[in-house]
């Protein structure tokens, strides 16, 4: 291997540091910063990822409210648990862990979050502020991923940025905050010709489909920064990413790892967020 690991680890941990510095500060104020999570139903990953984010705000001095309603809670029970913990003075962020369950509409849910509470960054508003670069509440994993990409010393700007996913939860946000960032973007998808070519022609590669193994070796460009959003389970029950590891280290000059990559500087981003809120919300920004 010649490329250089991006550790995901050792920056989030460097972020939860800031976000607890900053929660420390708020609660020298009379301020703790405090996330309410909502889990509909038992998926197994949403569980283990709902578990990480409690986690996480115990060591940022972050305040957590974990509430978890049965698989079979009507969307009008969670627009009523929502519109509450709208309500609630001492909760500054609301998070309501994505899927949900089919009969539930998810648009609808997000769009009850008022978007000074959508620490997520999902909700139009946000999305919208996002685009013409108004303050806002940056989505975690993209913004995760470009703190990633700028810890390497790499410069963003002017370079070709290709982006492989186009979800409005990472491919559009990856693409639209490297674009603010100055580099010349290109969004791959499913329905992208020649998407081969355009990979190998990436100063900054963006993996985020979903597919184990998509980008194979012939796609990353020699000194590539390599960005490996997928978090897949195998059939050997092992996470891989979307991105051909091994392969892909042998050609770029900086790659994240699965496990131990941009997960865990999602989780960070998720607790500068939520800092954010509280200091927004009681006028201490
Ligand atoms: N499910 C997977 N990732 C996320 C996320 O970042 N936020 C929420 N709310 N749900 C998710």
């Amino acid at each position: 291997m010649q490329a250089k690991l991006i550790d995901g680890k050792a920056l989030a941990a460097q972020v939860k540091a800031e976000a607890a510095a900053e929660a420390a500060a708020l609660k020298a104020k009379g301020v703790t910063p405090c996330l309410a999570v909502v889990l509909v139903g038992e998926d197994p990953a949403s569980q283990v990822y709902v578990r990480g984010k409690a986690k996480d705000c115990g060591e940022c001095g972050i305040d957590s409210r974990v509430i978890r309603l049965p698989e079979a809670t009507t969307q009008a029970e969670l627009l009523a648990l929502v519109a509450e913990l709208a309500a609630d003075r001492a909760v500054n962020g609301i998070l309501v862990q994505l899927p949900l369950p089919a009969h539930i509409d998810e648009k609808a849910v997000i769009d009850a979050i008022p978007p000074e509470k959508d620490v997520d960054g999902f909700s139009p508003v946000n999305v919208g502020r996002m685009q013409i670069g108004e303050p806002c509440y940056l989505p975690c994993t993209p913004a995760g991923c470009v703190r990633m990409i700028e810890s390497t010393g790499a410069s963003i700007d002017g370079k070709h940025a290709v982006v492989i996913g186009r979800s409005n939860i990472v491919g559009k946000p990856a693409a639209l905050l490297l674009l603010a960032k100055n580099a010349t973007v290109t969004i791959c998808h499913s329905h992208t010709a020649n998407l081969k070519e355009l990979c190998r022609s990436a100063d900054i590669l963006v993996a985020a489909v979903g597919k184990a193994g998509f980008v194979t070796g012939d796609m990353v460009k020699p000194g590539a920064v390599v960005i490996d959003v997928g978090i897949n389970r195998g059939a050997d029950g092992k996470l891989h990413g979307d991105v051909d590891f091994a392969a892909a280290a042998e050609k770029a000059a900086f790659i994240t790892p699965v496990p131990g990559g941009v997960g865990p500087m999602t989780r960070a981003m998720l607790m500068k967020n939520t800092v954010q809120a509280a200091a927004l919300q009681n006028g201490l920004a």
